[in-house]
């Protein structure tokens, strides 16, 4: 047919397991260029905005293969993000493919998002080619790391091929093996369309950009298109491929790989995820397995001067535009004033856009303690969702709470399975299995969503002396016994500060927030009290003590420098401070909650 020639994949590996070095040592045999050419010329071809702060994503790659025959085949690689948070889009990136390359790394084999991301690719039915990579490294074991990708996924490990994206080994058996194991995609160009959106960006004089791969029919310019997820429809505008930039093209048959501009102005209102079919022709069936965007942890943020409200709500809503997944409203504190409250993908989705809103819009701010969303069924039978702790309400009124839990996979040296398992216990977490993948052990626990938000990365990685890996996905609400615990500042409870616990740990945690908050609130004029309470009833309190010595006093006025640097460092902190009463309450206090203990 006349896909016969074109491959379409994606390279999934854990963490530092050499995704981005492979992918570019590819890009280089096959004369593409490099990442940060492509990302410039991305810009020449079709006419973008080109604006501080709005970075075009990455973009799948179009790449010409010539066999030693002469055969000539089209590979298009499809990127996918590597983190737990955004498995939905790897896993609609992996539904725009027929294979994978599983990569795993010599001399760490078989890790958490291994095992994840290589069931995602299993559950889609794509063929993997397993890569054994950094085969160079002195401690590497390529035949122990393809024995473990037989015994953990059932890959065998004669399959197996031996690479180093650094050293360059092993790059023409994977260009060979996509030819050979991958099979060309399946389709129909005349049947009614059906195309599955996996990525998308918003281009201010495109409107939204979709990355699509068309599985049945062929878009074309001027076509009427339906989105099922939402039932809007627009009238295609542009198509085109990646090669390497956004290049105009006529049309995008079954089985390609493109982008489609059609005037769409709300990237809600085309999500990853969707299936796009011609209006007056439609398909019967959507591609099945999509969700909309659905954010799962809320967080306060806050301008630390009211002056920035606006600055703040314009760049929040900049940032919406492209993030389909990302939502904010607005709220107030009556600690921190006016501000929004935002919801994310999980954590990390959440750094990244307070770094962004910090960065590149240049904004101070005060982000309040992470937060789940609870569900919670009152003494008069009202059911509702909150993900603010300042709105819980108070313990008579409520009947039963529930908590979303996850389903958590870890893996690590049998040596540390003990530890992990004990942190995993005080996580309130049920274990249900436990495999031996050669002399590591593979943990799946099911545990409460907010029992990992705080400091459970770092405690794992700390236990396991960074030997443990993780990964996990929702798997829905369980009743749990959960309090509120209020935090007073001088005699004042300070609504942004309150948490929801579970009642075996809420004086503990009460005790390390109070601690904590007493050691990063700079000392005043006067003794503060900090206490932590619940329904009123005092669980913890520590007190900064009053102040006595000038900080710069140390100085001596001597060492300059040092002096400029103190003063640099105050100031800093100052912006990131927020008047409570007659107390200065720095960002660190807000995420006491967080600390490691
Ligand atoms: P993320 O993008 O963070 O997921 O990482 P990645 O999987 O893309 O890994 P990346 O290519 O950034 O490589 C991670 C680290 O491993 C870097 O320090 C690389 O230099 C190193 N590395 C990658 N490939 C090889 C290899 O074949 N041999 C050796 N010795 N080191 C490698």
């Amino acid at each position: 047919g006349p896909t016969a020639n074109i491959r379409n994949f994606s390279i999934i590996a854990h963490v530092d397991h050499g995704k981005s070095t492979l992918a570019d040592r590819i890009l280089e045999r096959l004369g593409a260029m490099g990442e940060r050419d492509k990302r410039d010329q991305t810009l020449d071809t079709l006419e973008l905005e080109r604006e501080r702060g709005i970075t075009i994503k990455s973009t799948p790659i179009r790449l010409n293969y010539r066999r030693e025959n002469g055969e000539e085949y089209v590979f298009n690689l499809i990127d996918t993000p590597g983190h737990v948070d955004f498995n939905y889009e790897v896993s609609r990136s992996l539904a725009a493919c027929e294979g994978v390359l599983l990569l795993v790394d010599a001399s760490q084999g078989v890790e958490a998002q291994t095992i994840v991301n290589a069931y995602l690719a299993i559950d889609n039915n794509l063929e993997i080619i397993p890569v054994v990579n950094k085969i160079d490294l002195p401690a590497a074991d390529p035949e122990g790391a393809a024995q473990e990708l037989e015994e953990v996924i059932g890959i065998p490990a004669e399959d197996a091929v031996f690479a180093s994206g650094k050293a360059g080994l092993g790059i023409p058996e994977i260009l060979e093996a996509i030819v050979e194991r991958i099979p060309p995609p399946p389709g129909d160009p005349q049947a009614p369309l059906k195309a599955l959106i996996f990525d998308s960006f918003y281009d201010a004089y495109q409107g939204v950009i979709l990355f699509v791969r068309v599985l049945e029919g062929t878009l074309t310019p001027k076509q009427p298109i339906m989105l099922f997820g939402t039932g809007k429809t627009f009238e295609v505008d542009k198509v085109g491929t990646f090669t390497p930039g956004l290049v105009v093209g006529d049309s995008l048959p079954a089985g390609t790989v493109g982008w489609v501009a059609a005037g769409i102005k709300d990237i809600h209102d085309a999500q990853v995820g969707d299936t796009i079919t011609q209006k007056d022709r439609p398909t019967p069936e959507p591609f099945p397995g999509f969700k909309p965007a659905q954010p799962v942890v809320f967080s306060g943020l806050y301008p630390t001067s009211t002056e920035e409200y606006r600055k703040l709500r314009d760049a929040l809503e900049k940032l919406k535009l492209n993030d389909a997944a990302f939502t904010f409203e607005p709220e107030t504190s009556e600690a921190l004033g006016f501000g929004f409250r935002c919801g994310f993908l999980g954590l990390l989705h959440a750094e990244i856009v307070q770094e962004r809103l910090e960065r590149e819009f240049d904004l101070d701010l005060i982000a309040t303690a992470p937060a789940v969303v609870y569900r919670v069924t009152l003494t008069n039978g009202d059911v509702f969702e909150t993900q603010n702790p300042a709105e819980f309400p108070t313990r008579d009124r409520i009947d039963m709470v529930e908590e979303p839990y996850i389903k958590l996979s870890i893996m690590q040296p049998e040596e540390y399975v003990g530890p992990v398992m004990q942190l995993l216990q005080e996580r309130r977490g049920s274990m249900v299995t436990m495999n031996y993948v050669g002399k590591r052990v593979e943990l799946i626990y099911e545990v409460p969503f907010a029992e990992i938000l705080y400091d459970f990365h770092d405690r794992l990685k700390s236990i396991s002396r960074g030997y443990a890996s993780m990964d996990y996905e929702q798997i829905g609400y369980r009743e749990g016994d959960l309090r509120k615990v209020d935090i007073q500042v001088n005699n004042e409870v300070v609504d942004a500060l309150a948490v929801i616990v579970h009642e075996d740990k809420a004086y503990s945690l009460g005790r390390k927030i109070v601690d904590k908050m007493a050691e990063v609130i700079p000392r005043q004029m006067f003794p503060v009290p900090v206490q932590a309470t619940i329904g009123g009833k005092i669980i913890a309190r520590a007190t900064v003590k009053a102040y006595r010595k000038d900080v710069l006093a140390k100085c001596y006025g001597g060492d300059i420098t040092r002096k400029k640097k103190l003063l640099e460092k105050q100031k800093k902190g100052r912006a990131r401070m927020k008047q409570i009463g007659t107390v200065e309450v720095p960002q660190e206090a807000f995420l006491a909650v967080l600390s490691t203990d």
